[in-house]
């Protein structure tokens, strides 16, 4: 074949071909058993810097805790998920610009909402959302922190739960819990550990360990080890800046961490499911 042949043969096959089968769209939800251990940051810097590496990325803020994703930019979204079924706005009505261009939702507060409804807000729930399939790379959500019925639904519907845990033994029984409870709904579903604000190398392969091994003799279930990101005096200074460190500190070692945590995360086996119908029909309809 010709070149032009092949290029004309190629831009037909790109017109024809479903927005779907060019872009594989991922759901990943950030997670942890206890509060506070810095799931916030982690999703955000982790979509930042997927991004970086010219993903598309699009981050849902599903928490309804202090620090959101949008105080950690230092940006005030004008709409919200809640907005959207309550003014029947598009998904494109509330697609909010943050640093860097990254675009993001910020759920609102009663995101609950989403799973008691139907009718024709069902619908129009169904179709704006799924008009991500094939926009965006990677869809990355904060959740909230625990054992929530809603946070459950969020991430057994996910391709990838990330669980973000600390060093301290709380914070690792918690997860523990957050883990169990998962693998009781979806034996299969991926997850995958990060050790957030470990002080040494030690430390984090230690807790990384005693994690996997647990999960492994009670639930009899793999887990990966993302990787670990130290506790970093400069990611608190970012914190205060309302800046994402990865932008305000590209030098710090949490920046160093969290782009070594893509590259691994990029290097494992893809976890791509059904894309994001398949995420919302998990998500809405299987308890
Ligand atoms: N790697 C780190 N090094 C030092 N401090 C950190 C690190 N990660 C997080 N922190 C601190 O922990 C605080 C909480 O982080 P973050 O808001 O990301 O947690 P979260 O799990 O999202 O909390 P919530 O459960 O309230 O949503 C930050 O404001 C920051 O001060
Ligand atoms: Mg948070």
């Amino acid at each position: 074949m010709s070149d032009q042949a092949n290029r004309l043969r190629q831009e037909v096959m790109k017109r024809i071909q479903p927005e779907d089968k060019l872009r594989r769209t991922r759901v990943i939800a950030v997670t942890s058993g206890k509060g506070g251990v810095g799931k916030s940051n982690v999703s955000l810097n982790f979509a930042l810097s997927l991004a970086a590496l010219d993903k598309k990325v699009m981050i849902f803020d599903l928490d309804v805790g202090m620090a959101n994703i949008d105080v950690l930019m230092g940006v005030t979204p004008k709409e919200t998920l809640v907005s959207m079924l309550e003014k029947n706005l598009t998904l494109d009505a509330i697609i909010q610009k943050g640093v860097n261009g990254l675009q993001y939702i910020s759920g609102g507060n009663g995101i609950g909402k989403v799973f008691s409804l139907d009718g024709e807000q069902l619908n129009h729930f169904f179709n704006e959302f799924n008009v991500l399939q094939g926009m965006v790379d990677y869809i990355i959500l904060d959740t909230g922190a625990g054992l929530t019925q809603e946070g459950m639904r969020f991430l057994q519907a996910a391709d990838d739960v990330f669980l973000v845990i600390n060093p301290e033994p709380p914070s690792i029984t918690d997860a523990y819990g957050v883990l169990k409870a998962l693998h009781a709904r979806d034996p299969k579903l991926p997850v995958k550990l990060i050790i957030n604000r470990a002080i040494s190398d030690q430390e984090a392969g230690r807790t990384a360990h005693n994690f996997q091994q647990a999960s492994e003799k009670f639930l009899n279930k793999t887990i990966d080890i993302l990787g670990w990101i130290p506790d970093d005096v400069m990611v608190r200074k970012a914190v205060m800046a309302q800046s994402p460190y990865l932008l305000e500190y590209p030098n710090a070692k949490a920046s160093e961490a969290i782009t070594q945590l893509v590259h691994t995360y990029l290097d494992l086996p893809s976890t791509y499911k059904l894309g994001v119908k398949g995420f919302l029909t998990k998500m809405l309809f299987h308890k």
